[in-house]
């Protein structure tokens, strides 16, 4: 089993890389921090919880990290998500507390005292990594790996150049692929390979409730973007982190070098891929994904819950 620890901004696709984390028995999810970033964190920490209550584990502990990134205001993405970031489901009022601690010292906390270097899973904007890493560097080498949803070795979402959770805070992720942390970098150039289709939305629909709550946010979540795009169904981006550290081998990827821009107005926030660095490469990009596989995966570990 891999203790992993979720950083995230839910999100109607971090909602279902939750739902996928918290069903899977390869792995044991030792706490949730929150971060802005697709809608503002009164939100992101309750969505959170409503989440893990659907899933069954009210007993999760989940914290509210930064409210903003480091240097620009935050931006949102309701019309990706939502108002209030999960579709405009109305889920049950969580009954689950939210932790008083900061997430970034419940972060600090829990990787100084593991007894081995724990995996970062992170779905959102890099905020509270990069204070975490500010505040107190030695947990650097306490992060066995962070498998991130973010970049690209192709185009942007939210500008031409830059994909969401890079954009939103490129300065948070340039600490963080300049930390000699080992990175996974999953990006847009392999979840818009693993599409919503209608099919596969059908099939989580008809797979029990919680399968069905999934394919309801689904059903709305950037339909807008996915037409304007010419895409059969919007990307499943968070998801694959989660299936990545599940069942590695639905993913193929390469040792390369990415840097994060943070000085030109023009392409602010692009992960910048050298597929042929000079010196040791500082990330394994992604760059091939089993899609089917992938639905497989979620459909079956969501049958599980409800009903
Ligand atoms: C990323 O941005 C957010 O809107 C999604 O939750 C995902 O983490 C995709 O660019
Ligand atoms: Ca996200």
């Amino acid at each position: 089993v891999l203790p992993i620890m979720i950083d995230c901004d839910p999100g109607v696709d971090d909602a279902i890389a939750l739902l996928l984390a918290l069903t899977s028995p390869e792995l044991e999810v030792l706490g949730i921090t929150t971060v802005a970033g697709n809608v503002a964190m009164k939100h992101i920490q309750r969505n959170a919880r409503q989440i893990c209550e659907l899933a069954g584990r009210p007993d999760m502990k989940v914290f509210a990290g930064c409210p903003r990134p480091l240097m620009h205001p935050l931006q949102t993405a309701e019309e990706v998500h939502g108002v209030g970031g999960l579709a405009g489901m109305t889920l049950p009022e969580p009954t689950m507390p939210l932790q008083t601690q900061h997430g970034v010292d419940f972060l600090i906390e829990t990787l100084e005292t593991a007894a081995a270097p724990i995996t970062l899973a992170t779905l959102g904007p890099l905020t509270n990594v990069a204070i975490a890493l500010i505040k107190a560097p030695h947990i650097a080498t306490k992060i066995e790996r962070l498998v991130l949803m973010g970049g690209s070795t192709t185009f942007g979402n939210i500008t031409a150049s830059a994909e969401f959770n890079i954009y939103v805070d490129p300065h948070a992720a340039h600490v963080v692929f300049t930390s000699g942390i080992p990175l996974t970098m999953l990006g847009l150039n392999v979840t818009h390979t693993v599409l919503s289709t209608p099919t596969r939305r059908d099939r989580l629909r008809a797979c029990g409730d919680v399968g069905a709550i999934a394919a309801q946010m689904l059903d709305f979540y950037g339909a807008e973007e996915a037409e304007q795009m010419g895409l059969p169904g919007s990307p499943l981006h968070d998801p694959c982190v989660i299936a990545y550290l599940i069942q590695p081998d639905l993913f193929t990827g390469q040792a390369v070098q990415v840097d994060v821009e943070i000085a030109s107005p023009l392409t602010l926030g692009r992960t910048v891929v050298d597929f042929y660095p000079t010196g040791e490469p500082n990330a394994t990009v992604i760059t091939h994904a089993n899609a089917d596989g992938f639905y497989d995966l979620l459909t079956q570990r969501l049958s599980q819950l409800g009903d």
